[in-house]
């Protein structure tokens, strides 16, 4: 089957119900998304199809039907705004969550470019073992300024 990833299709050799996670991971090499629960629970594994956040180790390959983008694809060349401001508010501590916190919170900017501290609280459901959530707040409002200007 095929599907796109990073703007680029790709031909998969998967059984249907393969997790897209495993898909990208071990069959296309891209390891920014990241096998944590495995369940649906974590986030570690999020990816956009479409700009809609999705949880890839509990999503079968052969259920994909838009565009998917993972963290290398983000902002091809550069560093997308909510990467800046992760830079800038030292976000990450052993990083493990990191690239799944990152696409959640794009994906909520991408629906709401003005959200309140409640809005983030329900969207961001990832999980972070570290406990790095202040600062992925106080990053996606830093964010949001520059998803607005
Ligand atoms: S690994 Fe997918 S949600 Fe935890
Ligand atoms: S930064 Fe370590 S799990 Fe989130």
């Amino acid at each position: 089957m095929q599907i796109t990833v990073n703007g680029t299709k790709h031909d998969v050799d998967a059984e249907p119900d393969m997790p897209l996670l495993w898909a990208l991971r071990d069959l296309l090499n891209i390891k920014g998304p990241k096998f944590g629960c495995g369940v649906g629970a974590c986030g570690a594994c999020t990816v956009l199809i479409d700009g809609e956040p999705v949880r890839s180790c509990s999503h079968p390959v052969s259920a994909v039907e838009g565009s998917v983008t993972t963290i290398e694809g983000l902002a091809p060349g550069g560093l997308h705004a909510v990467q800046h401001a992760w830079i800038d508010h030292n976000v990450p501590q052993c990083g493990y969550c990191q690239s799944g916190q990152i696409m959640a919170a794009v994906a909520l900017l991408n629906t709401n470019s003005n959200p309140s501290e409640a809005d983030i609280d329900d969207a961001m459901t990832n999980l972070c073992r570290c406990g790095t959530y202040p600062k992925i707040k106080a990053a996606i409002l830093a964010a949001a300024k520059h998803v607005k200007a």
